[in-house]
């Protein structure tokens, strides 16, 4: 007898794996292969994790610390977690409040199961990050994209966002500063949510991943400052990824009522069963340590925003909002969609990192992956000498389109 094709679900049909990796792969083989590919679409910091952190997981490995931990994470870190939070924004948590997931990504995906049901919608503002929208569409929820505009600084209009309001409507995704554009939102925007968060019961997802990385010493607006009421309604979630360049180490945390962190719980113990014991340890340093390593990396990131920022206005056609914060920037690059070089047509952001990658060897991230074709990502979280022969390579690549 002959074997049987074997399905995949309906439900992993619906999403397609990550852009950003698929592009962080596919440049990191043709630098394997020789290839002088500079790297502007990697979504992480460029330095390594501080060396009193990494000895806190060699400690752990060291003193046999390697066993499951309880579900939601050790009681130190999440204790930790809860003084870090107090201490840096006086909002006050217990310890089951807090989970600690296999990074943040795994924090919003728990939350997710936890939260929504099949035609449930949630609304999420674009340029979103990649993943927003699969890990709703795997509850069977729905993702409503409320469009952020470039004239507005990637800032959410409220007139535009009752537009996409129904009586369906069941939570919001905010991300401040934002992956891709590095756009904070303002107080006044909050605000306009706050009251309609209120108003119809929504849950509020606050992914705050960024909000260590913030330039111009710039206070970063957050909702839960706005009305402490919305402190029963939002998840907060964040993690050591970006302020402690630990994305390797897998640890992300989420804050929110009791009983949806206990549902993200049942999540958790049926699936991973509880983050690596080592990393937690590590993480656990990072949180409870000194917390100067984020403000120097930002310190670093700034004047690579400026000169990246400088450099792409500069370019006839391209258009920039300047990042407030994250390590990325977001320019709009469609006056150069509909040109031609050699026969090759740039449609739109696919076809122009395509071509940036295979003629410049440049990796960045189209748009379209952030639902946003008129723009490319880069990632400024790279030695300036790559930023400024990337600048010079990306001119000279787009003086060639006619
Ligand atoms: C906006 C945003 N949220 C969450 C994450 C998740 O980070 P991690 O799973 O690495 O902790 C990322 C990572 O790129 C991100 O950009």
């Amino acid at each position: 007898m002959e074997s049987h094709f074997i399905a995949v679900s309906d439900r992993v049909k619906l999403i397609k794996p990550s852009p950003t990796l698929a592009v962080n792969a596919k440049a990191k083989a043709m630098k394997a292969g020789g290839a002088d590919v500079l790297n502007f679409s990697v979504g992480e910091p460029d330095s390594d994790t501080p060396l009193h952190v990494c000895l806190a997981g060699t400690q752990a490995i060291d003193a046999g610390f390697t066993r499951y931990t309880a579900v939601p994470g050790i009681l130190e870190l999440r204790e930790a977690i809860v003084a870090r939070m107090a201490a840096d924004k006086g909002w006050q948590y217990d310890p089951e409040q807090i989970q600690v997931s296999c990074g943040g990504k795994h924090g919003l995906y728990n939350m997710a199961q936890a939260l929504f049901n099949p035609g449930d919608e949630v609304l999420i503002p674009a340029p979103y990050w990649v993943s927003y929208p699969p890990i709703v569409q795997l509850t069977g929820a729905i993702p409503v994209l409320v469009p952020l505009l470039e004239k507005d600084d990637f800032d959410l209009d409220p007139g535009v966002l009752k537009k996409y309001v129904t009586s369906r409507t069941r939570a919001i995704i905010l991300n401040s500063p934002s992956n891709p554009t590095g756009s904070i939102f303002s107080q006044s925007t909050l605000e306009v949510i706050a009251k309609m968060a209120l108003e119809r019961g929504w849950v509020i997802i606050s992914d705050d991943i960024y909000n260590t990385i913030v330039y111009e010493g710039g206070s970063l607006p957050h909702i839960l400052d706005i009305d402490p009421r919305l402190k029963e309604q939002t998840i907060v979630l964040n993690g050591v990824s970006k302020s402690f360049a630990m994305t390797g180490w897998r640890i992300g945390y989420s804050a929110g009522p009791k009983h949806i962190i206990a549902a993200m719980n049942k999540i958790q113990g049926q699936s991973t069963s509880n983050p690596s014991s080592i990393s937690q340890k590590a993480a656990l340093a990072a949180v409870s340590g000194p917390q100067d390593f984020s403000v120097e990396m930002t310190k670093a990131f700034l004047p690579r925003r400026d000169y990246i920022v400088k450099e792409l206005l500069a370019i006839p056609g391209i258009t920039c909002v300047v990042p407030k914060g994250a390590f990325y920037v977001f320019p709009n690059f469609s006056a150069y969609y509909g040109r031609e070089v050699k026969g090759r047509r740039i449609g739109g952001s696919v076809d122009m990192s395509d071509y940036l990658l295979e003629e410049a060897l440049l990796a960045v991230v189209p748009g379209a992956a952030f639902g946003a074709d008129p723009f490319i990502r880069f990632s400024f979280a790279t030695a300036m000498p790559v930023i400024e022969e990337g600048m010079k390579r990306l001119q000279q690549a787009l003086a060639r389109l006619v």
